[in-house]
């Protein structure tokens, strides 16, 4: 029992000191590809799944999207300079990492 928790403990401080290194290196520390697309996912809702809108909505596709458009669009939303309907409350949910990390993977999907 006692060894259990030690290792529990163990885990939890490599966990922690993981954390710590992400916040830490910023920029360099690769995002898990599964965790990408679970990001990207929740845009689907609305932006159409795989960043591809439904034929004739009016909603704008994200597949293709320019990378600095994006991450200065999401900042404006956040931030209150852009107004919008949905979208400033959307974008108040993301770091900045989070948004670049999204920026990059819709800039890299082609419009099929
Ligand atoms: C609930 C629906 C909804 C969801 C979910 C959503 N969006 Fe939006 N998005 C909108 C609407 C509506 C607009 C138009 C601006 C507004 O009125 O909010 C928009 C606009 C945008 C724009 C600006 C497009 C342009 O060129 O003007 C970007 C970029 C964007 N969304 C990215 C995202 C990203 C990235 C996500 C996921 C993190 C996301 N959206 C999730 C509804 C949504």
């Amino acid at each position: 029992m006692k060894f259990a928790m030690y290792r529990g403990a163990r885990v939890l401080l490599a966990v922690v000191s993981l954390v710590g290194m992400t916040t830490a290196t910023g920029q360099t520390t690769s995002v898990p590809a599964l965790q990408v697309r679970s990001l990207a996912a929740s845009c689907g809702a609305c932006h159409g799944t795989d960043g591809a809108a439904a034929p004739g909505a009016a909603m704008i596709p994200l597949a293709g999207y320019p990378r600095e458009a994006m991450v200065t669009q999401m900042r404006a939303f956040r931030d209150g300079s852009r107004a919008a309907t949905v979208m400033h409350q959307i974008a108040r949910g993301y770091t900045d990492r989070q948004i670049e990390v999204l920026a990059d993977y819709f800039v890299s999907m082609r419009q099929p």
